[in-house]
């Protein structure tokens, strides 16, 4: 895959099989956390489009359009309240939903998310207090999973505001541990931005874990607490040896859809998570997308090469000041040197069969991804 980070359109260069272009070590042996998310898990998430404005109408419109217009059937499969759905612990110290904005509670809405065909997930966090000051799990950790359990959630992320001088690992394990007790499979999505480089030991521990601060709607830059696009993807990029089946590196949510980038643009982002076997999680109104964005979410070549089976993430192999090429090896690959034919992921086309090399021209921000073999 080539893509182009300035304005000025390029033609380019492609290595052909994956030995020329990734000379990837095997990835770490290993067991899996718990045999979940063998494949990167995808879905939706309220955060980055609703923050913390998310009621139990919003998610039960989210879940229905998913079930009907193609995004569940794609692949997206969890549908997951991020932060500030909280109420206060009641006098045992259960955590309770908010009452004005779920007023049904979190099982009935868990259950309707099950009837679409979905999964359900939610969020909390290792410290007193969420990033969004609502009720945190530190000294609740078993009374919670057991109450997510109950819930019927299938998936948590567990963020790490307001977490002191906590470690990281201990705390991280120790919510796995709570979730394991509960019997029910959850997947546990660690987020705690890259701080104690969850990567070198969380591969046991949870299946996704973030690798960076917060993704914002740019295409390149640092903006306070977070950052563009491709300087999210710069940081995930060298941390390609430690992804694999039930355990991956998450450059956070998606902003496709969201209004700050181009179509483009918004075609480069995919392209690049699903390149890094990245968490392929909306978010955005999927409820109101239009077409070029539904066009992109959905494209079924590109969510393929992210749920490669192989779980091989991909990599940087060539760079010349603004312009580079990534590769993946995938689990059909094929020997070098032979004719490939190649297939352009955005076109949907076969563009030709090929030995060595093969150009195109790409756009401006923009993205040429090809998928070779066969
Ligand atoms: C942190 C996380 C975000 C989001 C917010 C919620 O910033 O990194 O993804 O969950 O908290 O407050």
């Amino acid at each position: 895959m080539q893509i182009l980070r300035n304005l000025a359109a390029a033609a380019a260069l492609f290595c052909l099989t994956a030995s020329a272009c990734a000379q990837a070590a095997p990835p770490k042996a290993g067991e899996v956390a718990n045999g979940l998310a063998m494949t990167p898990p995808m879905g939706w998430n309220s955060w980055n489009k609703f923050a913390c404005n998310i009621d139990e109408a919003t998610v039960k419109r989210i879940a229905d359009t998913m079930a009907s217009n193609g995004v569940r059937d794609a692949g997206y499969q969890y549908v997951v309240i991020d932060d500030c759905w909280h109420g206060p612990r009641d006098e045992n110290g259960f955590i309770t939903a908010d009452p004005a904005k779920f007023p049904s509670g979190i099982k009935a809405l868990s259950d309707y998310v099950h009837s679409k065909g979905l999964k359900f997930g939610i969020y909390s966090d290792a410290g007193r207090l969420t990033c969004g000051g609502r009720p945190g799990s530190q000294g609740h950790e078993f009374q919670d999973a057991l109450t997510y359990a109950r819930w019927g959630v299938d998936y948590l992320k567990y963020d790490w505001c307001s977490t002191g001088t906590r470690n990281a690992e201990e705390a991280y394990k120790l919510m796995a541990d709570a979730l394991r007790a509960t019997g029910r499979p959850i997947v546990l999505s660690i987020c705690e931005w890259g701080t104690s480089k969850p990567w070198l030991w969380a591969e046991k521990v949870g299946n996704l874990w973030r690798t960076t601060g917060d993704i914002t709607d740019k295409w390149e830059g640092k903006f306070d607490y977070s950052w563009g696009v491709v300087s999210i993807a710069d940081m995930n990029e060298p941390l390609w040896p430690h992804a694999g089946p039930g355990h991956w590196n998450d450059p956070d949510m998606l902003e496709i859809g969201n209004g700050g980038l181009s179509d483009a643009e918004y075609r480069s982002h995919f392209s690049l998570w699903a390149m890094m076997a990245a968490p392929l999680m909306a978010g955005n109104d999927i409820a109101n997308m239009t077409p070029a964005t539904r066009d992109i979410l959905l494209n079924k070549e590109v969510i393929a090469v992210d749920q490669d089976r192989l779980g091989r993430q991909g990599r940087r192999v060539w760079k010349d000041g603004d312009r580079e090429v990534w590769a993946r090896p995938l689990a059909d690959g094929y020997p070098a040197g032979l004719k490939a034919g190649v297939r352009d992921l955005w076109l949907h086309k076969d563009v030709g069969r090929v030995a060595g090399r093969y150009s195109a021209t790409v756009e401006p921000h923009g993205v040429v991804m090809l998928r070779i073999g066969g």
